[in-house]
Order: C-alpha cells, then sequence, then structure tokens
C-alpha cells in the first residue's frame, strides 16, 4: 500500500545528494555558498576552511578544523524552490573512502566538483567510479573559472576520456581566469555577465540572446579574440551534441555539466537551479531477497550508513544516521530491527541544519535522521515500521595497515577496550580479535594512515586515554570463504584472527604470503571486502 497523497508530495519534494571531488577544488566552498542559497548562512563567510578563523560548518571535529581536511561526513537540510535539499558531507581525504563510500549508499545523485585548473584528479576518479557502480546520477560544476585553468573544450575531453562519461555542456564559460566575464546558459539561451564590483548577491546581470545576434553582443561584452574562441567553441558544442537526454542522465550515463566560480558565488544558483530541476526524487531501493522497495510504500524503512560517537563530548553521545527510504518518520514510533529481530522505539530523533542539530518529529523518505544510539546499532542495520526488511549490504573493506595500542596506566586497559569497541562500530577502526588471547588486547585496523592520526587525537581527546599506537607487519587481511561463500574457521598453516561480527580472518605480512596462502588452500577463496 502507498502513502497518502500529503507524505507522497512530501516524499516527492526530497533531494538527496553528495558533493564528490579531490580535496582543494573548493568543496567547502561549494558547500557555504549553497547553504547561504539556502538560506541556511545569511554571509558568506560563516563556513571556513584551511584558515580557520571559523569553524567549518559541515566539520565536527577539533583534529578536523587543525588539519583543514574534512574528515567525518555530515548531512545538511535546506530549501530551495519548494524542494527540501539533503546535502550529505564526504570526507574528502584518501584515509576515508570506506566512510566516503557509505554515504554515496545514502544519496540518489552527487555533484562532480572539479578545479579548472586540474581537470580529473586521483580521488575524484575513485569516488566517481563508486557512483558509476551504483549508477548514480552525477552533475558536474567546473570550478574555479576566475582562475586561469584549461579550456573548456579541453577539460570536456579529459572528462569523457578520463571517467569515460559522455558530459553534456549546460552553460559555456566566457572566457577563464583575468578573461573570465561570465557564462552562456545552452538552455535559456541567456549571457550572465560577471560583474566583479557588484557585491555578491547582485555580481551578474543577464542579456538574453534569442532574437539577437550572438556574435554581436558577444563582441560587445568580451575582447575580440575571446568573443571569436567562444564563438568557435559554441559552434563545435551544438553541432557535435543531441539535446539532453534525461533518462541517460538518470542511469548515470551522461553528465551535465556547469561552469562557475565557488568563491565568486558565480554559477552558484544556476547549478542549484538545475539540479533542482533534473535532480530524482528518491528513488526505489532493492531489498532483500530480490525486490524494490517504492519510497511512496506505506512502511517506514531505512537503514544506518553512518555512527558518529561523541558529538556532543558533555554527554558522551552516539548518533546513528538512518537514510529513510521508505514512508514517514514519526519520533517515538517503533521499529522492527531486522538484525536484533526485535522491536525497539527510536525515541530521540535529530535532523541537521549546518552544525545545529534540531529534534525532528517527522520526517520522510529522502531524509536522513539522526537517532540517539545507545549500542543498539550498526551500520548497515535496517529498520522497518511493519515487519522484516533488509536492505543492501555495505561492504567492509580490507584494511592494509596493523596496529596494536598501550596505555601507560594498566588501570585504563578496561577503558581503552570499551573507548576501541565505541570507535570500531562507528566505523572509524576495525577491531581484530586473536581468539586465543580475547578480546583484552585487540589488533587494529585502518585502510590509511590518518585513520590512526585521528584515532590516537580522539582517545586522548573524548576519552582522555594517552595510547601509544605500535605499528605491526601485516598489510593483508582477507576473509576466508569455502567456494560456497561460507566462512572458514581454519587455513592450513595460518592462525586466524576474529572480526567484529566475529567472522574469521587471514591478517598477512604481504601479498606474497596470500598467493601462497592461496596456492596451499586451493578449495578456498579469500574475499578482500566482506558485507556487514
Ligand atoms: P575543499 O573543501 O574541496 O578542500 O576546498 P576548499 O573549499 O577549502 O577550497 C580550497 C581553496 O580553493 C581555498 O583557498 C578556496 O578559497 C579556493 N577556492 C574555492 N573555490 C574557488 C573559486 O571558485 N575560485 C578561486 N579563485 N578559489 C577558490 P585557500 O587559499 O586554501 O583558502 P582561503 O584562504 O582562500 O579561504
Amino acid at each position: 500500500m502507498n502513502v497518502s497523497p500529503v507524505i507522497a508530495e512530501e516524499i516527492q519534494r526530497r533531494r538527496t545528494f553528495a558533493i564528490i571531488s579531490h580535496p582543494d577544488a573548493g568543496k567547502t566552498t561549494l558547500t557555504e555558498k549553497l547553504l547561504y542559497h539556502g538560506g541556511v548562512i545569511h554571509e558568506t563567510g560563516e563556513v571556513k576552511g584551511k584558515s580557520g578563523t571559523k569553524a567549518v560548518t559541515s566539520d565536527w571535529m577539533e583534529l578536523e578544523r587543525q588539519k583543514g581536511i574534512s574528515i567525518t561526513s555530515s548531512v545538511m537540510t535546506f530549501d530551495y524552490q519548494k524542494l527540501r535539499v539533503n546535502l550529505l558531507d564526504t570526507p574528502g581525504h584518501k584515509d576515508f573512502s570506506e566512510d566516503t563510500y557509505r554515504v554515496l549508499m545514502a544519496v540518489d545523485s552527487a555533484c562532480m566538483l572539479i578545479d579548472v585548473a586540474k581537470g580529473v584528479e586521483e580521488r575524484t576518479k575513485k569516488l566517481y567510479e563508486v557512483c558509476r557502480y551504483r549508477k548514480v546520477p552525477i552533475f558536474t560544476f567546473i570550478n574555479k573559472l576566475d582562475r586561469e585553468g584549461k579550456d573548456p573544450l579541453t577539460l570536456i575531453d579529459e572528462i569523457e576520456k578520463t571517467l569515460g562519461m559522455q558530459c553534456y555542456p549546460v552553460t559555456w564559460p566566457l572566457g577563464i581566469g583575468q578573461r573570465f566575464k561570465g557564462i552562456f546558459n545552452r538552455l535559456t539561451k541567456e549571457l550572465m555577465i560577471y560583474d566583479q564590483r557588484r557585491d555578491e548577491v547582485e555580481q551578474f546581470h543577464i542579456v538574453p540572446t534569442i532574437g539577437q545576434d550572438l556574435s554581436k553582443l558577444l563582441h560587445q561584452y568580451l575582447d575580440r579574440e575571446s568573443a571569436e574562441q567562444v564563438l568557435n567553441e559554441l559552434e563545435l558544442v551544438e553541432g557535435a551534441l543531441p539535446p539532453f537526454d534525461e533518462q541517460a542522465f538518470l542511469a548515470g550515463e551522461i553528465s551535465p555539466v556547469t561552469f562557475g566560480s565557488a568563491k565568486q558565488n558565480f554559477g552558484v544558483d544556476l547549478f542549484l537551479s538545475f539540479f533542482c530541476k533534473y535532480a530524482p526524487a528518491p528513488i526505489p531501493r532493492p531489498i532483500k531477497p530480490q525486490e524494490s522497495l517504492s519510497p511512496l510504500d506505506n512502511r517506514f524503512t531505512g537503514f544506518v550508513f553512518k555512527i558518529q560517537a561523541n558529538m556532543d563530548r558533555r554527554h558522551r553521545d552516539r548518533v546513528a544516521y538512518i537514510r529513510i527510504c521508505s514512508g514517514q518518520f514519526q519520533r517515538g514510533m517503533k521499529v522492527f530491527h531486522s538484525r536484533l529481530d526485535r522491536e525497539l522505539r527510536l525515541a530521540y530523533s535529530n535532523q541537521f541544519v549546518a552544525q545545529d542539530r534540531e529534534t525532528v518529529d517527522v520526517a520522510y523518505a529522502g531524509d536522513i535522521v539522526g537517532i540517539n544510539d545507545t549500542g543498539n546499532f550498526a551500520i548497515g542495520d535496517s529498520v522497518s515500521s511493519a515487519g522484516k526488511v533488509e536492505f543492501e549490504d555495505i561492504p567492509k573493506f580490507a584494511p592494509e595497515l596493523f596496529a596494536k595500542l598501550t596505555v601507560r596506566d594498566a588501570l585504563k586497559r578496561s577503558k581503552l577496550q570499551e573507548a576501541l569497541k565505541h570507535l570500531a562500530e562507528e566505523g572509524a577502526i576495525q577491531i581484530f580479535i586473536d581468539p586465543i588471547i580475547g578480546h583484552q588486547d585487540p589488533l587494529i585496523g585502518a585502510v590509511g594512515e590518518l585513520q590512526f592520526e585521528v584515532l590516537v587525537h580522539r582517545l586522548q581527546d573524548e576519552y582522555n586515554l594517552e595510547a601509544k599506537l605500535n605499528r605491526l607487519s601485516y598489510t593483508v587481511a582477507r576473509w576466508p570463504r569455502d567456494k560456497q561463500g561460507k566462512a572458514v574457521f581454519e587455513v592450513k598453516g595460518h592462525n586466524l584472527y576474529r572480526d567484529m561480527q566475529d567472522q574469521p580472518v587471514l591478517l598477512l605480512n604481504q601479498e606474497w604470503d596470500l598467493n601462497w596462502a592461496a596456492r596451499e588452500n586451493p578449495e578456498l577463496e579469500f574475499a578482500s571486502s566482506i558485507n556487514r
């Protein structure tokens, strides 16, 4: 059964997306401008990055502020053109790729941000591949047009060749860097002339070109060389491209491209309007065994894609972020928790407006709610207001760095164990237990170096534990399975560890040892990721 028309309308006005980019492409700056247009902040510069004059709205942690990188991911919500937009922040640093992967499972579309001078960078490519794999529709915003960079045709060609995805330029830049004069909106056939002297609210004026001589107008606003170049480029683009294919976009095959400058707040509102017109409302989600659940289904359903402990240090709280996949959420409602196989009540729920959390009483498919959690939730858990529903598994990746932690004060060892358990449930690290020694001396695994740094920092900052990290020589973790995919608890010639879900794990020093183990145990498979 479907929800009522009133609820359906609420669901259909949700747009949930994330920005994917390489560090420094301008994600923080663009986020800030989007929040500004969404009316969440009233002065740009409230969200501040590297130089740290003000806290980054989307960042929670002190270390992030110190390092100027976005480590954890948070959610920002604003209204624009009658739509409710949920922007999920993704950590830009590669050491947090697992967090980003989980966030991308919770969105319905993504915006790929590209620096005009640098083009497609390594991290963008990786994140793009995740979107592609999940068939997430992707918008592209080419940023920093006020700086010198690659010419737009070269850039589009680079995106198409490097990512293997077709581009559809929605706008076209009128010059770059010193000669940047504005953009041409190919859909409305309007010139947006950039005026640097005006303030941010009205820094352009619009010149319609329909029924006008475009060449003459361009020569009026641009120097001769730039005007000729833009005319040539536009002729090429218009001649080569078929009209915008919305279905191909929704299937993740073609990306609409807009140009602008996040810092100058130029082209951002145009991107936002285009986004609002074409970004998909909540999409149906696959559930096990092999069905698809409509967002308009009468049942409230959702899954946990992120857990964050200690957001408010005074309360030592923990929040489970649930992406609502169908129906309506109501505070205090009873839900069925599939993994625990029992009902529980979702009593304390929050929504996020910039850095503020507000109690939310009602939310809809597409929204993210933060549930105060006392330890019931783990990443990947599914909940439903009626019966058991299970969404796709969220994979856990093999760590490549391993260490043990020691605290000088032996009395604090159990506190350390407790803290590590919290942080592992959050997905910040992975824990491996030697079944002979037991839980008192776990081994820590991380995907990237920075995760260790954050771990030590957070133990000190949030748990008052001064821990020393002793690196181990392992670099490979694999989950042994038989050919039917069932966990195997014995592997010839090796001791196995257990992960947090008590699954057997093989830890090895190098790839070579893995090849040897595979040769010695031809009946087994060694999985490099595992579903939660
Ligand atoms: P990130 O979150 O993707 O890592 O990037 P962030 O927004 O922090 O931007 C990285 C740098 O690029 C910042 O400069 C920012 O001001 C600059 N930037 C972002 N968008 C634009 C743009 O459209 N044009 C120009 N010219 N620069 C842009 P910074 O020197 O690191 O910091 P700041 O002192 O300028 O704030």
